[in-house]
């Protein structure tokens, strides 16, 4: 069973147009393409006589300790994929131990979210999405609804000053959200409400004070994820960020950009290890993992998989796209001769079949 096979049986089994938008990117889906195919140009050198029956491959990140180095990425509109929706994904990840991202988009109110992870281990990590809203105190309202809510961390999302052009849902005409669905999370907040699309805040007017006054009033840890630039990276740890997460929202912003794993070495000199740099975009493969390891990400996240877990089979198909990057990881860990995440170095990481 791989995440492809689970990708062709969700797509014969979705609805086409929540199918589109879900497979779908920006413009002519180049970077939705690249992501993935940029790591087929990445090959490891495994080290040999190095390794051990006993892997460890938990990683420390914020706001979850000994966390496994794949992470649920924020995928909207659970709900209109399996009756389980967000609660099912929840189960999913915190039963194997893997960070749950839910968010601003999620259809399922982010309090319902946690107890539901609640339910499948002691101590689940959740972390809150969100997109910084002009009106700050709809931002403030929605942060205090995460931290009620018991999420351990937030992740604020920067490459979406305006939403991409999604050239499927353009033709499918899907703009709304079908009647009974809703952005839970948007429910009674100052100038905003649920419902459609637009629901989700986004603007350009958006900027680093806004950035500021957010992680000023939360107590918890800040990531920002949708960082390209290094100078970016640098600014945002400058900014008080916790976390900064690689991404180009799989290929759904902006449809020129490079795949999110080419960005990442730059990202990682920029950081010099203050904080931890995490990676999501194309990540389909346990060794997808091992090179975003290797070149230095503490993390990764998946998007696009969980979601075709979750269409086929609910929580059980989520835990099974969690269960088999876990599995495939630690066999390729196990094969590059390492023991721990830190033995991927990124000498063992090959560009383009040039070995040397
Ligand atoms: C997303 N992504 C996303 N990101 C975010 O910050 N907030 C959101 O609400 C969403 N919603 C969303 C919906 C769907 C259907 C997809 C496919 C993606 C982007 C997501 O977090 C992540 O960056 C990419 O999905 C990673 O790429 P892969 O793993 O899907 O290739
Ligand atoms: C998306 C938005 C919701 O990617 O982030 O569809």
């Amino acid at each position: 069973m791989t995440i492809r096979g689970l990708h062709d049986s969700a797509r014969k089994l979705m609805d086409p147009v929540f199918y589109d938008y879900v497979a779908g990117g920006a413009g002519e889906e180049r970077v939705l393409a690249d992501n993935e195919r940029a790591f087929g140009r990445y090959t490891l050198l495994p080290r040999v006589l190095s390794g051990s029956e006993a892997r460890d491959t938990a990683v420390d990140l914020p706001g979850a300790r000994h966390a496994a180095p794949v992470i649920v990425a924020p995928t909207a509109f659970h709900r209109l994929v399996h009756p389980g929706g967000e609660r099912a994904t929840a189960r999913a990840a915190a039963a194997e131990g893997v960070v749950l991202v839910t968010g601003t988009a999620a259809t399922t109110a982010v309090l319902d979210v946690v107890t539901a992870a609640r339910e499948a281990a002691p101590d689940p990590a959740v972390w809150f999405q969100l997109y910084l809203h002009p009106r700050r105190e709809v931002t403030t309202a929605l942060v205090r609804r995460a931290e009620d809510a018991g999420c351990t961390a937030l992740v604020v999302t920067v490459d979406s000053p305006v939403f991409g052009r999604r050239t499927r849902d353009l033709r499918n005409g899907f703009t709304d959200l079908p009647p009974g669905y809703a952005a839970e999370n948007m429910r009674d907040l100052p100038g905003a409400g649920p419902g459609a699309l637009t629901a989700i805040p986004m603007s350009p007017a958006v900027r680093w004070p806004d950035f500021d006054e957010a992680v000023r009033g939360t107590s918890l840890p800040v990531l920002v994820k949708g960082v390209l630039h290094p100078a970016d990276a640098r600014l945002a740890v400058e900014h008080g960020a916790a976390g900064v997460i690689v991404s180009n929202h799989g290929g759904r912003q902006c449809d020129a950009v490079p795949a999110a794993v080419h960005c990442l070495p730059a990202v990682i000199d920029a950081v010099a290890g203050r904080v931890p740099v995490l990676l999501d975009g194309g990540v389909r493969r346990g060794s997808d993992v091992a090179v975003a390891l290797a070149l230095g990400a503490s993390a990764v996240g998946v998007g696009r998989p969980v979601v075709w877990g979750l269409a086929v089979d609910g929580e059980a198909g989520a835990r099974r796209v969690l269960a088999t990057l876990r599995d495939e990881y630690d066999h390729t860990l196990a094969l590059c001769g390492g023991r721990r995440n830190a033995d991927l170095t990124a000498d063992m990481v090959v560009r383009n079949g040039e070995a040397w």
